[in-house]
């Protein structure tokens, strides 16, 4: 069962980005899995934080980005190219040829999923996946549907992932419907998932994924396949978790040398 953590959006991220520096501290040649949207951005600013308080040597540590949007240029500013440059690569520290996302070369599409995978094995496989997830149920871009074993492959987006990320752009027909994406397969290859969901709007989607049956209709549900996985949500996120007392319960017993 994944270890289910209810905090504050705040507390989670100073969590996530204790868990994570402290991982980098004892590896400096960790493998971060780093996922965009609004979901993870306090704990990018946390692992900042502590990077440079602590003075954190993380010349070496790597990260790979979930996703991508195919088609856009890398300097648009909604490229995830960029978003991961601003809130992960230039915040933290980490060197630039250290950070990857996918291709978003309408060219390279044949070969881009491929190349993703070879790098992220090339690397050693990632340590630490964060992972939001989607009103939907979607991780990385794997809408409903997705192969429970995909890889990195070229995806279509639906409407409800357009209509969310409307507001990053000037209107939602500027939005790509188009994107390359880990794949579940990939996710479950990580060695340790770490999902992050915060507001009333994620519930649902939690209680599916965390609570309901392993199904490709919410790829979310997936990670119930991972031998380790820490949920950390809000209670607006939990708040439609039948054994939500239960989790409480378990972690407040939770054994002083039981890390995340
Ligand atoms: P969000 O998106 O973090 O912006 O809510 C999560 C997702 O779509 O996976």
């Amino acid at each position: 069962m994944a270890e289910i953590i209810i905090k504050s959006e705040q507390e989670a991220a100073e969590m996530a980005a204790r868990t994570i520096v402290d991982a980098i501290k004892a590896n400096p040649e960790f493998v971060l899995g780093v996922a965009t949207g609004s979901t993870p951005i306090k704990v990018y600013a946390e692992i900042a934080k502590l990077v440079k308080a602590e003075n954190v040597d993380v010349s070496k540590v790597k990260a790979f980005a979930l996703d991508e949007y195919v088609g856009i240029s890398k300097d648009h500013p909604e490229s995830y190219y960029q978003v991961i440059k601003v809130n992960v690569t230039d915040q933290i520290g980490l060197r630039p040829e250290n950070v990857n996302t996918p291709s978003p070369d309408i060219k390279t599409v044949a070969t881009a999923g491929a190349d993703y995978e070879a790098k992220i094995k090339a690397a050693g496989g990632v340590d630490l996946q964060i992972l939001g997830i989607g009103r939907d149920g979607h991780v990385g871009f794997n809408e409903p549907g997705s192969s429970l074993a995909s890889s990195t492959r070229i995806k279509t987006l639906t409407q409800e992932t357009l209509e969310d990320n409307a507001r990053f752009f000037d209107s939602i027909d500027d939005v790509p419907k188009h994107c390359i994406t880990q794949g579940i397969g990939t996710i479950l290859r990580a060695k340790h998932l770490l999902l992050l969901a915060f507001g009333e709007s994620k519930a649902e989607a939690i209680a599916g994924a965390l609570e309901g049956a392993v199904t490709s209709s919410l790829p979310g549900s997936a990670v119930q396949l991972h031998p380790h996985v820490t949920a950390i949500v809000d209670p607006a996120a939990g708040s439609k978790l039948k054994n939500l007392e239960y989790y409480k319960w378990v972690y407040e017993n939770k054994p002083s040398w039981d890390a995340i």
